[in-house]
């Protein structure tokens, strides 16, 4: 049966933790489900809990940027310049693994993944348990990850020991994933630390190719999987606010049953649900996968979602958006 308990039984939590269990805990990301990173059963546990393919690594999270000598081989200049500037926060840093960290968290790459998240029930339930805690998104595979302690429960219930409850995560969307292994340091998934960020600290960042041209081979394995999909099928509507506008209500003469995320205002009085993605991009962000799963309880057929290119984290939000419609992008 799994416990939900609020943040103010810690201790509980993260003596599950160090005894091999699993818990679900908030980040200023989305909330993640956790467990001892070196206990190859725990690991376990939590590809079980979310039937998630166990090629596809886990992001080992850390309550003190120094724990990363324990579990990396070597820290790079550019490592500890972006952990200078960016941690704790969402970044998460791909280093050459040691060989004490187990085979099972990584996928089986030589390389681990590692974030020192800003949260401040996270960072106390890392540093309770005495662990290094292997945390992926705590929702089930290929669902929208979920940005409350309601979504975790909706999705997890049932399968894992405990669920912490908090605040509703800030920043919405999974950390940024930055690999300093190859000679170009590059951006695997992008987040709210945007690569014009990270280029202040080092200049020759670059996005990975998959994410600027399609590519079947994605360099993060996570990101090969259908991903942040609610039951509805989307499909991303972008261009210009007023063609964008005429487009999804002409499709709406005809279908009965969707629902229309809109950007920047406006109504449909033809949709099933109309929800709205805010006025910013760091609102899409923060609302997107909270969005998705409203549409879901409507049970629409289909979500037109309203988008805009912009800048920084419009690139993340591009990112999961056109993922969470299989890419059936509209462009008007
Ligand atoms: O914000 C976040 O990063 C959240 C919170 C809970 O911290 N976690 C998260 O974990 O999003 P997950 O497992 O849902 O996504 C981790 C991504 C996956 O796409 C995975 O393939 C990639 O990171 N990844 C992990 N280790 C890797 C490695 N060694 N090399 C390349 N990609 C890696
Ligand atoms: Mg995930």
């Amino acid at each position: 049966m799994t416990k939900i308990i609020n943040c103010d039984n810690l201790d509980i939590a993260a003596k599950c933790l160090a005894d091999g269990g699993t818990v679900a805990f908030p980040t200023e990301t989305v909330y993640g489900l956790g467990a001892d990173a070196m206990n190859e059963l725990a690991i376990d546990k939590i590809y079980k809990a979310k039937g998630r393919p166990s090629d596809n690594p886990l992001i080992i999270h850390i309550a003190k940027k120094d724990d990363v000598n324990y579990l990396a081989k070597t820290v790079s200049r550019n490592a500890s310049l972006l952990m200078d500037k960016f941690w704790p926060g969402p970044l998460t840093i791909i280093f050459p693994k040691k060989e004490t960290v187990p085979f099972r968290v990584t996928g089986g790459l030589d390389t681990v993944a590692i974030r020192c998240p800003s949260d401040k029930v996270a960072r106390e339930l890392i540093s309770k348990s005495g662990k290094f805690i292997a945390a992926p998104s705590a929702n089930l595979s290929g669902s929208p990850s979920p940005t409350n302690a309601n979504h975790v429960i909706s999705d997890l219930d049932g399968r894992i020991d405990y669920i912490i409850t908090s605040s509703d995560s800030e920043i919405g969307l999974e950390s940024t994933v930055i690999d300093l292994t190859s000679d170009i340091p590059t951006i695997l998934r992008p987040g709210a630390i945007t690569l014009e960020m990270i280029k202040e600290v080092i200049p020759s960042a670059v996005y990975d190719i998959s994410l600027t041209e399609p590519t079947d081979k994605p360099k993060c394995p996570g990101m090969k999987y259908k991903h942040y999909s609610p039951k509805a099928e989307v499909e991303v509507v972008c261009g210009n606010k007023d063609n964008i506008r005429k487009y999804i209500l002409s499709r709406l003469e005809t279908n009965i049953n969707a629902g229309v995320l809109t950007y920047k205002g406006g109504d449909y009085d033809n949709a099933k649900c109309v929800l709205s993605a805010g006025n910013t991009m760091s609102e899409y962000a923060s609302s997107l996968f909270y969005n998705l799963r409203v549409f879901d309880e409507y049970k629409v057929s289909v979500i037109y979602a309203e988008f805009i290119e912009e800048d920084g984290i419009g690139v993340a939000v591009r990112n999961r958006l056109y993922k969470s419609a299989g890419n059936k992008i509209t462009r008007v």
